[in-house]
């Protein structure tokens, strides 16, 4: 029997789940961690590397008309005066009045959370970028910023991809990696953070094909969430009225999640941004971005459709929406329903018992299995444990090695969903995973 705790405790099921496994922890805990700042543990990084692979495989290398980028994280801080984020990149902040606790204004509620009382300094804009010193002078001429999105690397970086890479509009260039925000404030776990990972394709089109190529985007980014298993009825797409639209947006789009804290919010954004960047950069810089179609002898500065998303978000989704408790013989089990291809650890091996023969023959398998997905070894306590152990981090499936192997040749497979065991032979196992893992 099912039973999926109700929402709010699902969030702090699942936190407290990704503290005691090792996928999440606060950043410098011993110290006291630091808001905004997270370290990701041994099944973090997993995930982590999971998530950013397969959105690398579907936008990058599963096709022939987007290219990849690692631009540096701290560039010429004209960049972000030409992008507009020295003047724009700002929250409005609201301050208690009483005891100074900050808000950002869409945030401020009736009365101080910290200290009650219902005065507040009026809003007024902050820049949400890092900045930084280079060099050891500390002076004004020395600042720089960490970057707050990725996308401005694609954009300074058009003309050197266009002439390297013999693309041809409409194409993509796409980045993974981390941005930094100054965010007023952080929370709900690991959604609102001050570094972060982002993933952002800069698809580049002709214009007047903008609008056909956002709504392009919107199916397929809809379709690769459903693809990693979310649940159709927990995620959608929201098109931005007007009045929600950035400075450099014709329109914008939200797959939206509906989160277990506050209902359906942001997972990712997809934004035509027009010209806007190109142009403002051909200003800044005086460089000639434009783009001349050699066929049709029409030269002119791309649009942009801009789906842009963030790794901890994509990360802490998967978790809400696999995790599940549910009763069985042996009382509650907790368990994290991951795609396969998003499992942290694909499969477990246990030897039934420490006896030397079974041991053996379980540490071959896990060697051999080993060179081709991340699995576990596990030899502690009863094979019941061992399950439970296996399912609350969500691996698909548990592989026990017996007596009976001993001359059988066959291992037993257990699948993490259905609970159903199957027999087979050591030498089928490798064949009977991949149909399910890759
Ligand atoms: N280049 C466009 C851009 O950066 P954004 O909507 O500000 O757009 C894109 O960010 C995605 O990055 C968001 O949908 C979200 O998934 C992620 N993101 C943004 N700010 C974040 C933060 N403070 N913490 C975690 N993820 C964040």
């Amino acid at each position: 029997m099912a039973l999926t705790p109700k929402k709010p405790d699902l969030m702090e099921q699942v936190t407290n789940l990704a503290k005691r496994r090792g996928f999440v922890f606060p950043s410098g805990e011993i110290y006291g961690g630091l808001n905004g700042f997270w370290d990701y543990g041994p099944l973090g990084v997993e995930l982590k590397n999971n998530i950013k692979k397969l959105w690398w495989q579907s936008n990058v290398r599963g096709r022939d008309d987007v290219v990849g980028l690692d631009a540096a994280i701290i560039t010429n801080p004209k960049v972000w005066e030409a992008s507009g984020h020295t003047e724009h990149f700002k929250d409005e902040l609201v301050e208690c009045k009483n005891c100074h606790r900050r808000y950002r204004a869409t945030e401020k509620t009736e009365k101080c959370l910290a200290c009650g009382q219902t005065e507040f300094t009026a809003p007024q804009g902050f820049n949400t970028m890092f900045k930084t010193y280079l060099g050891s002078t500390a002076s004004e001429d020395d600042i720089a910023y960490l970057r707050p999105e990725t996308a401005q690397g694609m954009f300074v970086n058009f003309r050197n991809v266009l002439d390297s890479s013999r693309q041809k509009v409409p194409f993509g260039i796409a980045q993974v990696g981390r941005s930094f925000r100054n965010e007023i404030t952080t929370g709900n776990f690991i959604f609102r953070d001050r570094e972060f990972e982002q993933m952002e394709l800069e698809f580049f089109v002709k214009p007047g094909d903008d609008e056909k190529w956002h709504e392009y985007w919107k199916k397929e980014r809809l379709g690769w969430y459903l693809d990693l298993g979310i649940k159709k009825a927990n995620i959608r797409v929201r098109d931005y009225e007007a009045s929600e639209l950035a400075h450099y947006s014709k329109a914008t789009s939200d797959v939206e999640y509906n989160y277990p804290f506050g209902g359906w919010a942001e997972l990712e954004g997809i934004a035509n941004r027009t010209d806007y960047d190109l142009k403002r950069h051909i200003e800044a810089s005086g460089k000639d971005l434009t783009y001349f179609n050699e066929e049709t002898k029409e030269k002119f500065v791309p649009y942009v459709i801009e789906p842009a998303a963030g790794v901890e978000r994509i990360f802490v989704v998967l978790m809400l929406d696999a995790y599940a408790e549910e009763e069985d013989k042996e009382g509650i089990r907790s368990v994290l329903r991951f795609h396969p291809k998003v499992a942290p650890v694909k499969a477990a091996i246990f030897p039934l018992q420490k006896d030397e023969a079974l041991v053996k023959i379980a540490r071959g398998i896990y060697g051999d299995l080993r060179s081709l997905w991340n699995v576990q070894y596990d030899q502690g306590g009863s094979v019941g444990r061992r399950y439970r152990r296996q399912d609350e981090i969500g691996t698909p499936f548990c592989i026990t090695i017996d007596f009976e192997t001993l001359t059988d040749k066959k291992v037993t497979i257990r699948d993490r969903d259905t609970m159903k065991q199957d027999r087979i032979l050591i030498s089928k196992l490798k064949a009977y995973l991949s149909k399910t893992l890759n």
